[in-house]
């Protein structure tokens, strides 16, 4: 059994959010079969983005709301998120967002062409703060390189954390990755294009850091 980066749970999902996942799910959930042609699934050639582990939705709807030249593709495991996210996009009618219900470790691994995307952000992704759990973080060595695999030359690599053990662990793999470039110099302030959750601002308000780290994928 490969370790996870998750524990499924069944959560606690609203009617209104089952609702959405039944009824939008043909609109925007993405059904895999193999590997994706993304021009195909967004039905243009634009800059493709993908953030892994969206949560509610929140962040990934912003981008998509602020950039519609641009498709907005989120991977998460959370079913009741899935349904909140969809809720939004109906409401927005946003064309340029699509959902994986999966492992995003698998869909990169299987399902994902190389060099497809111009992006990857991972936001807050879970802290396994127990030592014992450090083996469940993503972002470990292996995993860097399955993201350098699909981010075009050039392309951004964009994780933020709330945690600072996991921002140090973050920061030395990344550095230790001879395909991506930090270019801001260590820890970054959080760039406009991430949109500050209400989760994040209460922390600040307690006093709690949060760390940026923004990244280049190497031209060769
Ligand atoms: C702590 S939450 C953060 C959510 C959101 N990014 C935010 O900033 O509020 C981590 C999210 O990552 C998802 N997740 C964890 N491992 C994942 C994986 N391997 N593939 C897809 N989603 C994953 C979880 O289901 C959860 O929604």
């Amino acid at each position: 059994m490969p370790i996870r980066s998750f524990v499924r749970r069944s959560g606690r999902i609203t009617s209104s959010q089952r609702k959405a996942v039944e009824t939008l799910w043909p609109n925007y959930g993405v059904e895999i079969d193999g590997e994706l042609n993304l021009e195909a699934l967004f039905g243009r050639k634009a800059e493709k983005h993908v953030e892994i582990g969206f949560g509610n939705g929140d962040s990934l709807i912003a981008m998509a709301e602020s950039n519609p030249q641009h498709d907005y593709l989120g991977i998460d495991v959370y079913t009741p998120g899935i349904g909140h996210l969809l809720i939004k996009v109906e409401a927005a009618q946003l064309t340029n967002v699509r959902v994986i219900h999966a492992d995003a470790v698998e869909i990169l691994k299987h399902n994902l062409p190389p060099s497809c995307l111009n992006s990857i952000y991972l936001f807050f992704p879970d802290p396994w703060p127990k030592k014992r759990h450090h083996k469940r973080r993503l972002i470990q060595p292996d995993f860097l390189k399955l993201l350098a695999q699909k981010i075009k030359p050039g392309g951004n690599l964009h994780l933020a954390t709330d945690w600072e053990n996991y921002a140090q662990h973050m920061l030395a793999v990344l550095e230790a990755s001879p395909e991506f470039i930090n270019y801001t110099n260590g820890f970054s302030p959080r760039p406009a294009e991430r949109h500050l959750t209400k989760f994040e601002q209460r922390g600040l308000r307690l006093g709690h850091g949060v760390w940026d780290l923004l990244y280049r994928r190497m031209l060769s």
